[in-house]
């Protein structure tokens, strides 16, 4: 049975966490592919409100296996806090199986992504300062400590060891700060090895088996496509692959294995830290997108910055994903507005793009070139069908799915699991 990856199409929060508790109703397996505690996946369920940052929001669903892939950087502390929350709310997380192969995110790497945030000053890319991009670095420097070298207490020292010369020497003579114990981290982390212990499996091989028979697996992307390390506004990005192909090499499966990707599109577009962002809006519109959608970030709490939906980038995402269909979410956010807009090509030096600019630097300059669709000025968060909606609202779901080249399958009226109308 082939798989589903759920990715987002923006800067992040387009409603990932909530889609993917949708499909997860239907499915056996959920995983997170890529990334860290960075996301904050939001669902909401009767009057409870989960905010999940690394356990794949399939766990809310009862029988479904969360699982906690290679491609991810693991930060343990995080992941038995939130194991302790969810198990306070009555939530069974005994099945939530954590890849041995997975990177450790070190007191060190939150440390270093604190310290490079200061260092770059007005250019910072405004990091979760979680240690993801330390975490991912010193993974592809080949320094990077595994969940598996926590059952090794012997192998965990020798490493932790030797890395931590290197990052100390940075810690106190680039950055004055005081050195780290080593002993201290391993105390702290062969104890979590312990804690994690029963969790720990080869999660390629429990998904491949779970594939084979004929259970339904899902992939949960973090963050978004314009965040992506190779594909998105760079560097104001993650430091890891939530595009689609970042699926199969995040969970040790074949492209093969993956047969549908559905693109989460909020019905506007939000961006949290620095970079970037033609539509952006510095106005009364702009404002009422963070107080009507609740734009704040669910990790930092920041102000998301908002503006209208960018058709260039929706089709770039539709592209770079090899997108098969849309769930439009937060549609309900736009009945505030008599007229809407959607940025169909921006302008800069006199040319037009249609298409991502190859050069990114005319994006912190270009204009936009919007189109204008009527609203509706109703609620519409209570529809039950698309039947219920108002033909304007139909018409802008219309023009979203002519835009990306692909079918909107869903559409998301409010925060509610059961705020959900599907075509
Ligand atoms: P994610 O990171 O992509 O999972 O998205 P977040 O959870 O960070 O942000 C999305 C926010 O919008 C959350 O607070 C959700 O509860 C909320 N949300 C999701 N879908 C809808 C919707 O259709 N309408 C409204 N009004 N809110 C929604
Ligand atoms: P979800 O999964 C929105 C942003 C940060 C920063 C950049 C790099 O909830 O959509 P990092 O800590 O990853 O090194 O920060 O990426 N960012 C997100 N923005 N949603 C997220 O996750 C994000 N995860 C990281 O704000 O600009
Ligand atoms: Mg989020």
């Amino acid at each position: 049975m082939p798989a589903t990856v759920i990715i987002g199409t923006q800067w992040g929060d387009e409603g990932k966490g909530k889609v993917t508790d949708v499909f997860a109703e239907r499915v056996d397996y959920v995983v997170r592919y890529q990334g860290g505690n960075n996301a904050g996946h939001t669902i909401v369920i009767g009057d409870e409100r989960f905010a999940l940052t690394l356990i794949p929001s399939g766990v809310l669903n009862p029988g479904v296996t969360p699982v906690i892939g290679n491609g991810t950087v693991v930060d343990p502390s995080v992941l038995l806090t939130e194991m302790g929350e969810l198990t306070a709310r009555g939530v069974d997380v005994s099945l939530m199986r954590l890849s041995a192969n997975a990177h450790l995110i070190m007191p060190y790497h939150r440390k270093i992504d604190a310290l490079q945030e200061r260092f770059l000053g007005s250019g910072q890319i405004g990091t979760t300062r979680r240690g993801i991009g330390p975490a991912y670095t010193d993974k592809f420097s080949r320094h990077g400590i595994r969940v598996q070298d926590m059952f090794d207490p012997k192998i965990f020292r020798e490493k932790l060891e030797v890395v931590l010369k290197e990052k100390n020497k940075i810690l106190v003579k680039l950055y004055n700060q005081l050195a780290m114990d080593a002993e201290t981290i391993a105390e702290e982390y062969l104890e979590y090895g312990t804690a994690l212990a029963p969790y720990v499996a080869d999660t390629s091989l429990l998904l491949a088996e779970a594939l084979a028979a004929g259970k339904e697996v899902l992939f949960e992307g973090a963050q978004g496509t314009l965040l992506d390390i190779d594909h998105g506004t760079y560097p104001f990005v993650t430091s890891s692959s939530p595009t689609a192909g970042g699926a199969t090499i995040g969970a040790g499966l074949g492209p093969t294995a993956i047969d549908r990707v559905v693109g989460v599109t909020k019905a506007y577009i939000s961006r949290v830290g620095s970079g970037p962002f033609p539509t952006e809006l510095d106005d009364a519109i702009g404002e009422t997108m963070v107080d009507v959608g609740g734009e704040y970030g669910t990790v930092t709490g920041r102000r998301r910055r908002c503006g209208w939906l960018d058709a260039v980038a929706l089709r770039y995402a539709t592209r770079v994903n090899g997108l098969t269909d849309i769930a439009l979410t937060k549609i309900d956010v736009l009945s505030e507005f008599d007229t809407l807009k959607i940025c169909t090509a921006y302008e800069a030096d006199g040319e037009t793009y249609t298409e991502l600019p190859r050069q990114h630097r005319v994006l912190y300059h270009c204009t936009p070139i919007y189109e204008e669709l009527p609203g509706w000025r109703s609620d519409i968060s209570q529809a039950k069908s698309i039947d219920d909606l108002p033909e304007a609202a139909v018409r802008y779901i219309e023009r979203v799915e002519q835009i990306a080249g692909v079918p909107v399958t869903m559409v998301s009226v409010g925060p509610q699991r059961k705020a959900t109308l599907t075509r």
